[in-house]
């Protein structure tokens, strides 16, 4: 079969994550995609920086946008981050070409989501962000395939690893704040602006894109009542502790029913948990997600929400779908599907 040919942008800690397991797996990754998947050109800012992977077989594109119009290319792969600027140029321009998009970029997806899917499907191609949302879990595909049969109601969890790492490192050693946060930026868990970590924006971007997922309600980023962790001191973290508690930075969804009919309601805030609930064993980058079906009842997801191996694990299977010819639909139902919901008013809980 032809190799599923890729165009990289972003060759940070994701780009050379993927390229690294692109190039230690391609044997494995072949038999299982039944073709082989070839990188043909990269991107990012600077050619000069040496990224510690081997870029010499690939063309180099000083303006990543022009990957897009590539007669050589079947998927763009978008790990360059920021909801709008060259992230949603090069996402517009591959899907006008008739590119499939593969992207970890949850920003962009919580802004710009519902135009990108729309613009995929009528194009027929692919649009893939399974990355984007709690970094190498498949929570995205457990929700929207493993337990498309449920109604689901309810789905929390925590979603930013650095505001996990921070907290239970604070909650562990005592650490303080700005030496755990230099330290998450170091292992490439944070955001390149890191405020979109710690004040729970981030949090927010993915819980939208699963609230999205798990209701079949249109993406509403701005409806979401957020609050991080920049205000919790380590006192707050001893005193919990003395009270059998931990904290956490709880993203939760629901469809609230208190009003006339169905609303959406939206919170990303720091939770006193229960030492006895599994989120109070999320520790470090990890993530869990927790969500309520009718029919299989309480799932937990969990794993490791942020660093190279395991967000280039989530990029590299939605390139094994698309290479088997799984191009999907990016949400449970077609975009124009999604159902617009009233948010509710989060000050009423
Ligand atoms: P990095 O900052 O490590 O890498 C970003 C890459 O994009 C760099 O190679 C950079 O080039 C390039 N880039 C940035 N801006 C531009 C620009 N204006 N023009 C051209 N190239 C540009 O980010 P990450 O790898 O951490 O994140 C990438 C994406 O993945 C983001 O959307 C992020 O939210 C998402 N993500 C990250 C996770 C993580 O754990 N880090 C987990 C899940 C998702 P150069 O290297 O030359 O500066
Ligand atoms: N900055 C994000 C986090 C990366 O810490 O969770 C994974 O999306």
């Amino acid at each position: 079969a032809d190799p599923l040919r890729l165009a990289i942008a972003g060759l940070g800690t994701v780009g050379t994550g993927v390229v690294r397991l692109l190039q230690e797996n391609a044997a494995m990754l072949a038999e299982r995609a039944g073709r082989s998947l070839e990188i043909v050109a990269v991107s990012a800012r600077d050619r000069m920086v040496e990224r510690g992977v081997d870029l010499s077989r690939f063309a180099w594109e000083d303006d990543m946008t022009a990957m897009a119009a590539r007669g050589d290319v079947d998927v763009v792969v978008e790990l360059v981050g920021g909801a709008d600027g060259p992230a949603l140029t090069l996402a517009r321009n591959a899907i006008a070409h008739g590119k499939a998009l593969v992207t970890a970029n949850k920003a962009m997806i919580a802004h710009h989501g519902l135009e990108l899917a729309q613009a995929a499907e009528t194009a027929g191609t692919a649009l893939k962000f399974e990355a984007a949302v709690a970094g190498g879990i498949p929570v995205v595909k457990g929700l929207r395939e493993g337990a498309a049969a449920n109604r689901i109601e309810t789905v929390y969890g925590v979603l930013n690893g650095t505001a996990n790492y921070i907290l239970s490192t604070m909650e562990a050693s005592g650490a303080d704040f700005a030496s755990t946060l230099g330290e998450a930026q170091r292992l490439g868990y944070a955001e390149a602006d890191p405020t979109f970590d710690i004040e729970g924006i981030d949090a927010a971007h993915k819980l939208a894109i699963l609230a999205s997922i798990a209701f079949g309600s249109r993406l509403d980023f701005a409806s979401v009542a957020c609050e991080g962790i920049s205000r919790v001191r380590a006192a707050d973290i001893r005193q919990a502790d003395t009270l059998g508690y931990v904290v956490r930075l709880v993203a939760s969804a629901e469809i609230d029913h208190a009003g006339e009919g169905p609303a959406l309601l939206q919170q990303v805030r720091p939770c006193l948990v229960p030492k006895s609930h599994p989120l109070a064993h999320v520790t470090g980058a990890t993530n869990a997600v927790v969500a309520q079906g009718n029919f299989v009842g309480r799932l937990l997801f969990q794993g490791a929400g942020a660093g190279d191996g395991p967000t280039a694990s989530a990029v590299v299977a939605d390139l094994i779908d698309i290479a088997r010819g799984d191009i999907g639909t990016p949400f449970s139902v077609p975009a124009a599907a999604l159902v617009p919901l009233p948010a509710a008013d989060a000050g009423h809980h």
